[in-house]
């Protein structure tokens, strides 16, 4: 009986001979040898038909294979370490081949396509292996998040994808239809988690969350997953606490399961060995002394005029930038203006025009990763800013119920998949990091 196995697993196969389930990635004719790069989804490996060693029609049929062809190979698992593939160092001398389809010009070949035909062709691009790379790197970076958070005693919460009002300004909402009422596709599960956190104090909410982002941006997605952490009897400090552990925890995870992928991706992994706590802590002012003094030390114009800033306004990509530059770990920032940010976030004792909030910048020019702050906790305080930020008190009369019954300080944040993944893997774009990304001007396939 000959064991069907999956190509992670060749190297506990060595001198067996193993069945192997795929694709042809590529080929390489050599005359009388003909190399066979095979993939499975759990991995490439090197297959080599040698003309002496197999039935014609076996050999033939390697000779006639057209890449992203499906088919089932037979072998033996050898060991070498000239051979390519990961994980590496093994290779497959093949006894038998059955084609299940034969692939007819696939339209991705093994050179270089423009971005524009690879977003068109997302779901062959897929099975390419740098995709295939980042999206299991994402993967993990979604088990590492589940894996911290139930160990440290927060309990997943699913919070509603259809909602009756903003969390995150009113600029980015994208209205749905809801028998005749306007609903709107979640900003964020935050609200709903300040109202977990009093039936079981520490909770986290999960899922996809929608933004109609106007900018087109290497940044921004119009549908992003977001995991949102809400802490009971939490203040600011102890939020940046909960952070750096968390994504120290994440980076490392990826390091440790994920070194062959970010291997195939060349990324330099010294700077993410360095991510461990404690992570640097910079207010919002001292960011903005330092953007001042690269403002004034640069030689380049357009530099110049992208750092411009006046206090009060929150940061672009520009800003964050050159800030992560300054440290080789992530960055918190701390206490942005009241005017920059959310209508929920709880002011700073005596400076009430800035807000207990916290942004964590991922270094090498990747910026914010996550957002956070304590909340506002004070019934008062809470009907006043609605007022100001003009939302309708209708919409919210439920949270404001919080305030009411055993109100807490509480805190909590929201950090970005994508934006994690991009950082992670090193990559210069996000829409690399979710099998079918969204964003302004592409809703296909
Ligand atoms: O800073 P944001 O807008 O914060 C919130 O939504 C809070 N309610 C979270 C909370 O406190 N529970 O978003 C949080 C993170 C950002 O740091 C970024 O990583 C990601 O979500 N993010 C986006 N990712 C991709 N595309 C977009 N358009 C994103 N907008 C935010
Ligand atoms: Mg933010």
């Amino acid at each position: 009986m000959i064991k069907t196995i999956r190509i992670e697993n060749v190297a506990q196969h060595v001198g067996e001979e193993v069945r192997i389930q795929g694709w042809l990635y590529n080929r390489t004719d050599k005359g009388k040898l003909q190399f066979l790069q095979v993939r499975d989804g759990s991995g490439f490996v090197q297959c080599v038909v040698f003309k002496k060693e197999v039935p014609e029609e076996v050999f033939e049929a390697a000779r006639r294979l057209t890449q992203e062809s499906s088919l089932v190979v037979t072998g033996v698992v050898r060991q070498d370490d000239r051979a390519p593939g990961v994980p590496g160092g093994y290779e497959i001398g093949v006894t038998g081949l059955e084609v299940i389809q034969l692939a007819q010009d696939y339209p991705i070949q093994p050179k270089e396509h423009g971005v524009d035909f690879l977003m068109d062709h997302r779901h062959l691009w897929i099975r390419s292996r740098r995709q295939w790379a980042v999206l299991r790197v994402r993967a993990t970076v979604i088990r590492a998040i589940r894996d911290w958070l139930d160990d440290h005693g927060f309990i997943n919460m699913d919070t509603p994808i259809l909602t009756p009002a903003a969390c995150e300004g009113t600029t980015t909402l994208f209205e749905t239809d809801y028998f005749g009422e306007p609903a709107y596709l979640t900003q964020s599960g935050q609200l709903y988690n300040e109202a977990n956190i009093y039936a079981f104090g520490r909770v986290y909410c999960f899922g996809p969350t929608f933004r109609a982002e106007k900018s087109k941006t290497r940044r921004h997605l119009t549908e992003f997953w977001m995991v949102e952490p809400e802490i009971a009897f939490c203040d600011l400090d102890q939020l940046m606490e909960i952070e750096e552990q968390f994504v120290s925890y994440i980076v490392q995870r990826c390091l440790k399961e994920r070194s062959a992928e970010l291997a195939l991706l060349g990324r330099d992994t010294s700077l993410l060995e360095k991510v461990e706590p404690p992570f640097p802590r910079i207010s919002y002012d001292e960011a903005l002394e330092i953007l001042a003094e690269v403002r004034e030390q640069t030689e380049d114009p357009q530099l110049k005029e992208l750092l411009k800033i006046e206090w009060g306004e929150d940061f672009g990509s520009p800003h964050e930038t050159e800030l992560t530059k300054r440290f080789d770990k992530p960055v918190f920032v701390y206490g942005y203006p009241t005017i920059a940010k959310a209508f929920y976030m709880e002011p700073w004792p005596g400076r009430p025009e800035i807000t207990k909030s916290v942004d964590l910048l991922a270094p090498e020019g990747y910026g914010e990763i996550t957002g956070g702050s304590e909340r506002i906790s004070d019934p008062d305080l809470l009907l006043k800013r609605l007022e100001e930020w003009n939302l309708p008190r209708e919409a919210f009369e439920w949270y404001i119920d919080l305030r009411k019954y055993g109100s807490v300080p509480h805190s909590g944040f929201g950090l970005g998949v994508e934006r994690t993944v991009t950082w992670i893997c090193g990559l210069n774009h996000l829409r690399e990091t979710i099998p079918f990304p969204r964003m302004l001007k592409r809703v296909y396939p």
